[in-house]
């Protein structure tokens, strides 16, 4: 019995032996990193649970800012700081346009989509989305028009707490979303309407995983998490509710008939299908037309609210920046009259102040994964097919080669010495290279155009029983700021 218990443990030390040597061979095709173990890779120090861009940049002072995090069995190669990441994204971006397949992102869309798809699909999905984007009038007065009017809308349902203390993330959420309700459905839902609220909760749902350990945990053992209750499961049935609800909406325009052609993404889309019917290799289907919405959806909604959301808390502890923003905009726009997004070329200050907003708040907390399809270079590493890239996007945005003062919020640092805005290069919160947000012109205007109006129509302050808010951001699929409430005062 005895001998047989040594033989055993003698196997398993073996094992492991043989697993170590392998690993040992295997890191030196790869940046070098921290010490990974057989199996768990880096996961035997528990800080690397939960990937940050503090973690990063920290390891970045030993390793240098590109190096190689053992993620379990997988390797992940992390690039950090403004430079290691534009190298990373521009220098080959055909080679980096890969997205990893990791179970997570298999589990919520089987490569169907843009955001979380690869290779052809995600190619053809992507050309057409962007092509049904500018048909719509992306970054034109039509789209606009329509901001604005969820603008006012925002602002009647901030007018209505009658200066009562209220977390605006709901409201904002609302609007936000109903500016991708338009773009896709092509109409807007009633901020009251239990439906869309349903809406919402879901997405939110979904956000609540990507950067957890419950997504650390499925990426590594998706077999055994596809068992176990959690919020992974929670996110999937979300996910479902989600596609329902948008296949309602698609079967809502058939029966609607063909008349109206190009007013919506699903008008587009369902052109698009009838146009290449004879091609049916082409990846053109329901599957990717409700993927592909549920991913303006994914990549269009939490970030622009959360944004919006730092923005208010930001005005409310600093009184004295909102003040400045209040005053330029009375100063150069005409008496009652909205701002719109033509107006930020005459408000420098306050334009600076909402890209300040957007660099500071950081909305993404590290950034999505990149999955190289060919041998590439990135600076002087050798990265191989099938590497999964890490880019730091939020290092960029907080790195200390710069920016004057990265850990401050500081509108200055879009201002030249004349006052004038000046836009900066390490500003890429929309990512770089091929896969850079597809949504970037829309999340510009409507931040800008959300956040004048309601600076324009109110003060806000921060209510008494928040008085000892912290900066420091909640986890999850975006950088959320702990809850806390403002009282808004018509001005
Ligand atoms: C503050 C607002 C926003 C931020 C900070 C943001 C940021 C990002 C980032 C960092 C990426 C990843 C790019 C990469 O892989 O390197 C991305 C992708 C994407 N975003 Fe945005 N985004 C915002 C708003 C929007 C909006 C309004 C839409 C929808 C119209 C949108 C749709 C998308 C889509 C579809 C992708 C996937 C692109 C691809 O994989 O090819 N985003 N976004
Ligand atoms: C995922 O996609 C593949 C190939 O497109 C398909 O065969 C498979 O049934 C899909 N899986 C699920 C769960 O939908
Ligand atoms: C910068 O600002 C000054 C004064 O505010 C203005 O006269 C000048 O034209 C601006 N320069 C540019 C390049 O816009």
């Amino acid at each position: 019995m005895l001998a047989l218990g040594s033989i055993f443990i003698l196997f398993v030390l073996c094992l492991l032996v043989v697993q170590l040597v392998k690993l040992q061979s295997q890191r030196r095709l790869y940046p070098p990193g921290p010490t990974p173990l057989p199996f768990i890779g880096c996961l035997w120090q528990p800080k690397f649970f939960r990937i940050h861009r503090e973690l990063l940049t920290e390891v970045a002072k030993t390793y240098g800012n590109i190096f190689t995090l053992w993620f379990g069995p997988y390797p992940i190669v992390v690039l950090n700081g403004f430079q290691a990441v534009k190298d990373g994204l521009t220098s080959h971006p055909e080679d980096v346009a890969g997205r990893p397949i990791i179970p997570l992102f298999k589990a919520v869309a089987n490569n169907t989509g843009i955001l979380l798809a690869t290779g052809r699909n995600w190619k053809y999905q992507r050309r057409f989305s962007m092509g049904a984007m500018k048909t719509l009038g992306l970054g034109k007065s039509i789209l606009e028009y329509q901001i604005q009017e969820e603008a006012q809308s925002l602002v009647e349902m901030f007018r209505k707490t009658k200066g009562k203390p209220m977390n605006p993330s709901f409201a904002l959420n609302l609007a936000v979303s109903n500016v991708i309700c338009v773009v896709v459905f092509g109409r807007r839902f009633s901020t009251e309407d239990k439906t869309f609220h349903h809406l919402l909760e879901a997405m939110e749902k979904i956000f609540k995983v990507p950067g957890t350990l419950t997504h650390t945990l499925y990426d590594i053992f998706p077999g055994i998490m596809d068992c176990l209750p959690g919020p992974h499961k929670t996110a999937l049935c979300s996910r479902d509710f989600v596609w329902a609800f948008i296949r309602k909406e698609i079967r809502k325009h058939q029966d609607a008939g063909t008349q109206e052609k190009g007013h919506d993404f699903i008008q587009c889309y369902l052109a698009e299908i009838e146009k290449m019917k004879d091609q049916p290799k082409l990846p053109y289907n329901e599957k990717n037309m409700v993927q592909s919405i549920f991913d303006l959806f994914l990549g269009g909604t939490e970030t622009s609210s959360t944004t919006l959301n730092w923005g208010l808390l930001y005005m409310v502890l600093y009184p004295d920046i909102q003040a400045k923003v209040q005053k330029e905009m009375d100063t150069v726009l005409p008496p009652g009259q909205t701002i719109c997004y033509e107006d930020r070329k005459k408000l420098p200050y306050t334009n600076a102040v909402v890209h300040e907003i957007q660099r500071f708040s950081s909305v993404i907390a590290v950034g999505l994964p990149r999955y190289c399809i060919r041998d590439t270079m990135i600076q002087q590493f050798l990265i191989r097919k099938g590497s999964i890239l890490l880019p730091n996007m939020a290092s960029a945005l907080y790195d200390p080669n710069e920016w004057e003062t990265p850990l401050q919020f500081n509108p200055n640092h879009f201002l030249d010495k004349d006052g004038n805005f000046t836009c900066r290069e390490a500003f890429i919160p929309f990512s770089l290279g091929h896969r850079a947000c597809l949504g970037e012109n829309l999340a510009k205007t409507e931040i800008f155009l959300f956040f004048g109006n309601l600076l324009q129509t109110f003060t806000f302050q921060l209510a008494d029983g928040s008085k000892d808010i912290k900066l420091d951001p909640v986890w999850g699929g975006t950088l959320q700021p702990h809850y806390f409430e403002i009282c808004v005062t018509p001005r």
